[in-house]
């Protein structure tokens, strides 16, 4: 094997999702890295997020699945990355009480596949390279349960209590990360974040959903009482704290990461709501806020996230940059000037999910 290339290049697989492809963009614009991205496509991938590199020599793209052995092997031994990036997995909670074996598919054996080829490729590098080496797994704070009002937010040493179909296989990934760790001593780095928003957001998540359907008047669904609480964090603070930990976590270390911005599923949708009657006064759905619906509850819905981002700040000084309010004005600024994105996302598949699952055309 040749000897680990200064080039420094990074591997990061579901580049092509919401985070990942606003990880990738943030990592080009940052560092001098070569990004290799590793995504199948998948219904929530998409290729026109990648737009503004899709010309850009530093940004490589391959399609396919990360439980491919073959081709990741390939991948790793030809790019000698410096660290791997997991965001790739099936991520939408509703989706995972519908239909959860993909989740399983992916988020476990999916993960299980990965670390095998990259525990085989960080144990053939170099002296020096095997040890600037990071696997850095990308989890979320739905692994520690649910949250009372009361209660304190999740630290690094809350037991895990997963609930859904899909923070269970993305606890069972977590699981086998700190395995490999143990077993095998593989440098990896696992961090758990609390719900991100920004541009680029597949419009079956609650934030883009909600623009998408506000502009076409549609109504707005608000599952159960609306009282549920998220933690919310823009992506692209999300994305500088990965960047960050990828070149300076300490292996085998678990880091929180949140906005430290709790807000009821209704505080949101409004905040929505007053930010697009701002920005669109000649629309004829204003004011927007008219357009809530109560709907029936999500099965099992977890009643709060709350993340203790202590630790991340304590090593590093890492806080959020953004406030909701910046964020979200962003956010909508980006869905608006940006029809084709949402044009390419609007397909056949994606109205027959929102029709099964709202019973909405
Ligand atoms: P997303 O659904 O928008 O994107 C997932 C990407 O992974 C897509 O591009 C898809 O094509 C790709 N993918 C799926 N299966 C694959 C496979 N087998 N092989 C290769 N690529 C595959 O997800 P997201 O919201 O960007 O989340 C990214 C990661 O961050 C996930 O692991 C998720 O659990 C985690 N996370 C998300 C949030 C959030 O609020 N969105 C918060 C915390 C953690
Ligand atoms: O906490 C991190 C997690 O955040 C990530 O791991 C997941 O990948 C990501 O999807 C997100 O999970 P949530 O279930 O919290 O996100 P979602 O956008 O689906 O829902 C946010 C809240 O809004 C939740 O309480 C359910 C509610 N909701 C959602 C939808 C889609 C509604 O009230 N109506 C809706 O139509």
């Amino acid at each position: 094997m040749k000897p680990v290339s200064l080039e420094k290049k990074i591997l990061v697989t579901g580049g092509a999702g919401f985070i990942g492809s606003n990880f990738v963009l943030h990592a080009l614009e940052h560092g001098h890295n070569t990004v290799v991205n590793l995504d199948d496509l998948t219904y929530a991938g998409n290729l026109m997020s990648l737009e503004p590199v899709r010309h850009d020599p530093r940004h490589i793209f391959i399609k396919g699945d990360i439980a491919d052995r073959e081709l990741v092997r390939t991948i790793l031994r030809e790019h000698q990355p410096w660290a791997v990036v997991n965001f790739a997995a099936e991520s939408h909670v509703d989706r995972s009480i519908t239909g959860p074996e993909s989740f399983l598919t992916t988020n476990v054996l999916g993960t299980l596949h990965l670390l095998e080829e990259v525990r085989d490729y960080w144990r053939q590098l170099s002296q020096n390279g095997g040890k600037q080496f990071r696997f850095l797994h990308v989890s979320t704070d739905e692994v520690y349960g649910s949250l009372g009002l009361e209660d304190e937010p999740f630290h690094e040493k809350t037991p895990y209590d997963p609930r859904s179909p899909y923070s269970a296989s993305k606890a069972a990934s977590d699981h086998l990360v700190n395995a490999f760790r143990h077993t095998y001593g593989l440098p990896a780095v696992i961090t758990n974040c609390s719900n991100n928003y920004g541009p680029r957001q597949f419009p079956e998540k609650l934030i883009p959903l909600m623009i998408l359907n506000a502009l076409e008047g549609k109504p707005l669904p608000i599952y159960g009482d609306g009282l549920n609480i998220r933690d919310w964090l823009y992506v692209n603070d999300h994305c500088a704290a990965l960047h960050m930990l990828a070149e300076r976590a300490e292996p085998g270390e678990n880091y929180n990461l949140g906005g430290s911005c709790e807000k009821t599923n209704l505080e949101v949708a409004e905040a929505v709501c007053a930010t697009l009657d701002d920005l669109c006064p000649q629309s004829p759905h204003r004011p927007h806020k008219s357009l809530l619906t109560f709907v029936k509850d999500r099965p099992g819905h977890d009643k709060r996230y709350a993340i203790n981002t202590s630790k991340v700040n304590r090593a590093f000084g890492w806080k959020p940059l953004e406030t909701f309010e910046t964020g979200i004005e962003k956010t909508i600024k980006w869905y608006l000037e940006n029809k084709s994105w949402i044009d390419s996302v609007k397909t056949g598949k994606y109205r027959d999910w929102i029709s099964q699952q709202y019973g909405m055309k």
